[in-house]
């Protein structure tokens, strides 16, 4: 959660022309906040001091309420209000910041998505702005890895137990050997051991395998629908965002990888062709995560 709520800086921001002072001042709506409301706490940790989140039904609700307090997060900046990004519960031009933040994605259609997207610019301001972050499109990862894994998980019942209940110890024993097996007299050639295997994989590994792994289906879209949807709703200027995310644990290999193809897609850094095209044959468009502006 730490680590997460730490992703969003200024800096991060500024890429899409978004300044500290906007955060600030800005009454924000943040729409399928999920029940951790983790992009909220970091707004508010920004600096801002008027938050309506919103998701669907009201399950969500105990929990982002326990979150806000946690994290101290003054009552009188925030409200909650149940809403659908299809069909939002707001008043045209009502909020100067609206955020999306890995929700279209989880809509059933690409219609349902076009929906959406006229109410997030509906109920923007004008000279108002709109963060969404889509993930990624196409490549080996998105394409071909994760929808086979995800598939198998739906079959198998031992790989889903395993995956449903994953603990750093579970993944710990899979590589080390047990006791009751040592007349098998493994050893393994990295010498690998308890404390380097608990670095590599902790409880953040193990909530991000899930979140990968678990969900039925998440759609898969280019950056050009993106900008032509957004476009034909007053939408003046586009900026792509990209940022450096450090690990804690195994992923963190991958780190730079990651960084290369999102940054390099977002034209933030030169790559040379070569390596780019390599880049994206594995994770296609990269981390998709844009700021339109009305
Ligand atoms: C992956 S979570 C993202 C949560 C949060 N925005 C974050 O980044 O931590 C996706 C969220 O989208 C919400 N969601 C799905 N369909 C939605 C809809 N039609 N309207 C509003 N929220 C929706 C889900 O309830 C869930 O909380």
């Amino acid at each position: 959660m730490e680590r997460f709520i730490s992703m969003f800086s200024y800096k991060y921001f500024s890429i899409g022309k978004i300044s500290k002072n906007f955060i600030k001042n800005s009454k924000i709506l943040d729409v399928g906040c999920g029940d951790t409301a983790k992009v909220s706490i970091a707004m508010a940790r920004l600096g801002s001091k008027n938050i309506t989140l919103s998701d669907i039904g009201t399950n969500w609700m105990p929990n982002v309420k326990k979150n806000l307090k946690l994290y101290n997060i003054n009552k009188n900046f925030w409200k909650l209000k149940s809403a659908s990004v299809i069909k939002l519960p707001f008043k045209d031009e009502e909020f100067d910041f609206v955020i999306c933040h890995g929700v279209l994605i989880h809509l059933s259609n690409v219609q349902h998505v076009k929906k959406a997207i006229k109410e997030l610019c509906r109920v923007t301001k004008k000279k108002g702005a709109i963060y969404i972050a889509v993930g990624s499109e196409g490549g080996l990862v998105e394409k071909s890895l994760l929808p086979s894994i995800r598939s198998f998980y739906r079959k198998n019942k031992t790989f889903k137990k395993f995956i449903d209940n994953l603990t750093p110890n579970k993944i710990i024993d899979l590589f080390l050997t047990k006791k009751k097996y040592r007349h098998i007299s493994f050893k393994n050639k990295f010498n690998l051991n308890k404390k380097i295997l608990k670095k590599l994989f902790d409880e953040d590994f193990c909530v991000t395998v899930q979140n990968l792994i678990q969900v039925p289906k998440r759609l898969s879209i280019k950056e050009i629908f993106y900008i032509k949807e957004f476009k034909k709703h007053n939408i003046k200027e586009n900026y792509r965002l990209a940022r450096f995310v450090p690990q804690n644990n195994i992923r963190n290999i991958f780190s730079h990888l990651h960084y290369l193809c999102n940054a390099g897609n977002a034209g933030l850094i030169k790559v040379d062709k070569f390596s780019l095209d390599l880049i994206n044959s594995i994770y296609g468009s990269g981390k998709q995560e844009y700021i339109f502006w009305k």
